[in-house]
């Protein structure tokens, strides 16, 4: 796939001979399965040279849920699958937490092969890769993209700091996105792994409240377009609020779409919408 007039999905390079870069615009595979087996065939950054195996991503096409972590390890190079190893357990007991399986969500990566060392990505490396997460996005349409760690949460937020940004939803290129710090950063951190259990068994609240907003049963204070203009706000005036310790749930994180602020309050304070022990999945037929 080097040679851009030779790719079928990339229709302006056809048709003129440009620079082999496709974006999700230009990346004409029409199907999940189309767009593996592109990522299966990449060569487009030195990454390809050392993979045993490319790293697609897998789900259902009707999942409703996608996860975004960084890039593939060494299992997930063997295997050719995303979190097989020990982050991919974790991530396992995550979603069993909250009554779901891997098979139910879709799993990908912001890079699909493994750099050496298990090095973090690129910029290059990053670009490059985008256009098969861009149409993986666009053909999935998910309700809820949840970013696992700061690339993938650069990837909508560049620039962010995660545990600013964890557990509160946001609204960006009309996705809504729910920044969770990475699975792996639980291994060895006994205060990060009590943060991301919370952040995830809001998952089924936050699922709710969208629909709820999305079927205009509930017009509450709190619409996501409020979310998201507050964020933006507070994002130009450099006031983000500041992330709750780690290991310490606060109040406030129950509470995952951010509110506007009070004009005399440095912190925003909001109501909470959540009841204090969440429904189970079942009851919110969330699959
Ligand atoms: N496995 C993956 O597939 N991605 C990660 O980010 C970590 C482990």
């Amino acid at each position: 796939m080097n040679n851009p007039t030779n790719d079928p999905t990339n229709s302006e390079a056809n048709d003129s001979g440009a620079a082999n870069v496709k974006t999700a615009s230009t990346l004409r595979a029409i199907s999940l399965d189309e767009i593996a087996h592109l990522v299966k065939d990449c060569t487009d950054c030195p990454l390809s040279a050392g993979r045993t195996n490319a790293v697609p991503g897998e789900g259902p096409a009707d999942a409703r849920l996608l996860f975004i972590g960084e890039g593939p390890g060494q299992q997930e190079d063997r295997q050719g699958r995303p979190f097989v190893g020990a982050t991919g357990k974790f991530l396992e007991e995550l979603l069993a937490s909250i009554g779901l399986t891997r098979e139910q969500v879709f799993i990908a990566n912001m890079i699909k092969c493994r750099p050496p060392q298990n090095r973090d990505p690129s910029p290059d490396e990053m670009s490059s890769c985008s256009k098969y997460l861009d149409r993986q996005i666009e053909l999935l349409n998910p309700e809820l993209i949840v970013t696992l760690g700061r690339f993938s949460l650069g990837r909508f937020f560049p620039g962010e700091s995660i545990t600013r940004a964890r557990g509160k939803v946001r609204e960006k290129e009309g996705r809504f996105i729910y920044p969770i710090m990475h699975p792996a950063a639980a291994l060895h951190r006994q205060e990060n792994r009590s943060a991301i259990m919370q952040d995830f068994k809001n998952i089924p609240q936050v699922l709710e409240k969208l629909a709820q907003d999305r079927s205009g049963a509930t017009q509450s204070e709190t619409s996501i377009a409020e979310t998201h203009e507050f964020d933006q706000a507070a994002e130009d005036s450099g006031q983000m609020p500041e992330t709750p310790t780690a290991g310490v749930i606060p109040a406030e994180q129950l509470d995952m779409f951010s509110m506007p602020a009070p004009a005399t309050e440095p912190e925003p304070r909001p109501t909470p919408v959540a009841e204090p022990v969440a429904p189970t999945t079942q009851q919110l037929s969330l699959f």
